[in-house]
């Protein structure tokens, strides 16, 4: 029995921020957003919009009706969560109508808890091999005003379900972990954005993912010329390549390394449109790999590094499955076009709203545009969400 990813979802806000206007809004030259960072806009979320809206609408993009009452198990990787008790996953397995005998929880280490949570849905299946798992990576990337990160922010949610023999992608056995306890990257409860030493995570990524790949290779008698494409944590698309740039040695086939390097670029041809969406930009640059290079196919071996400030990284496998593409869409790029523009002042006013609670706990929201599902207001310190008919 195989298992892996039978389908995938992807869904983002309707507001985007191009670099070229922020670059001009802070007086820097655009082509170090463009050319230094590889980025070209940031999905932008407005007050109406979390990751149970994103979540909800990316698993509704692919689920049917038999998906939903097969899954049993819900689990949401984050770092944006909503609550600090009550997990995301339960209200999304209410909005999705997923029958009531699963689990639901939610998953934290920073951008890298999407890759336990998918570990834990194999090892799940491998013991119930008819049950589902509904994984979802959903986070919004909020470094503030002005701030080093600003450039790489973000929001986004990958939906992807866990199944045996899976119709997209099998995930193999080998894998290496690493864990560092370091201050790269956190959150504290008492802060809406994270603190960052923003050179040092960079050194840190590059350095973990470089030891990672020196124990996997000694584990499990790989090199790169096994692997037809390499998939990475993209907190912003050059760092990706740093990270490639790193895996490929000087004795590498020339042609082989050229190949890389081609899907490389399939592979972060979404983020450079969204930005970092932390737990799911591992998993985008897979969507974005397989829904825009065309030379792919069943069989080819498919390498990952995930990583997770704080930090835990791990480096996996998996194995594309003959006829993939048609579980999947062609490229979305026209889709993200459509993303409404904001000004520097709209994306300032918009990103940062905060909720304006009465004395009760109550607020209002004016209806902003969102994927499938809103966060319509707050009833007694109650999120309230509704599915949305028309998003116009
Ligand atoms: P910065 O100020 O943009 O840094 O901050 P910079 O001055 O080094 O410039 C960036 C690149 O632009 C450089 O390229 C410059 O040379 C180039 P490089 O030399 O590195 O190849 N550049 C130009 N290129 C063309 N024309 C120009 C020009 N000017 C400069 N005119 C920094 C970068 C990463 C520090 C900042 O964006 C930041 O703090 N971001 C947040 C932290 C981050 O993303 N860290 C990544 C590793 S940690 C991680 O991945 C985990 C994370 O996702 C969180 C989690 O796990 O939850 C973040």
């Amino acid at each position: 029995m195989t298992i892996g990813i039978d389908k995938i979802g992807f869904a983002t806000s309707q507001y985007a921020l191009n670099m070229a206007d922020l670059a001009q809004a802070r007086g820097a030259d655009p082509a170090k957003f463009n050319e230094g960072l590889l980025l070209d806009a940031l999905s932008i979320t407005p007050i109406t919009e979390d990751i149970i809206t994103l979540g909800a609408s990316a698993a509704d993009s692919i689920l049917t009706e038999e998906d939903c009452q097969t899954i049993d198990m819900v689990i949401v990787a984050t770092e944006s969560g909503v609550d600090q008790s009550k997990a995301a996953a339960v209200t999304i397995h209410h909005l999705l109508n997923i029958q009531p005998f699963a689990r639901a929880i939610e998953m934290k280490e920073a951008c890298y808890s999407a890759t336990a949570a998918l570990d834990y849905a194999r090892l799940h299946i491998e013991k119930n091999p008819d049950s589902r798992v509904l994984v979802i990576a959903s986070d919004i990337a909020k470094y503030g005003i002005e701030t080093a990160g600003e450039s790489t922010q973000g929001a986004g949610s990958l939906a992807l379900l866990v199944s045996a023999n899976p119709r997209i992608l099998e995930l193999d056995d080998n894998r290496v972990a690493q864990t560092r306890d370091i201050w790269d990257f956190w959150r504290p409860n008492y802060s809406e954005t994270p603190y960052v030493n923003g050179m040092y995570s960079t050194k840190q990524y590059l350095d973990t993912l470089k030891t990672t790949w020196e124990e996997f290779q000694r584990r499990y008698q790989v090199t790169l010329e096994d692997f037809a494409a390499f998939c990475f944590h993209i907190p912003f698309p050059k760092l990706a390549l740093k990270g490639l740039n790193k895996l490929i040695t000087k004795d590498l086939n020339p042609d082989h390394k050229e190949k890389l390097l081609a899907q490389f670029d399939h592979s972060i041809a979404y983020s450079r449109q969204i930005g970092n969406i932390y737990t799911g930009s591992l998993y985008l640059g897979l969507l974005s790999l397989m829904e825009n290079s065309h030379d792919l196919q069943g069989g080819d071996k498919i390498g990952f590094f995930s990583y997770g400030s704080g930090a835990v990284c791990e480096i996996f496998q998996g194995t594309l499955v003959d006829g993939f593409r048609d579980q999947l869409q062609s490229s979305r790029l026209d889709q993200f076009s459509q993303r409404q523009a904001l000004s520097v002042a709209e994306y300032e006013a918009l990103f940062y709203e905060q909720a304006q609670l009465d004395g009760q706990g109550n607020a209002t929201f004016p209806a902003f545009k969102t994927g499938a599902f809103a966060l319509t207001n707050i009833n007694q310190h109650q999120r309230m969400y509704q599915k949305v008919a028309d998003n116009d």
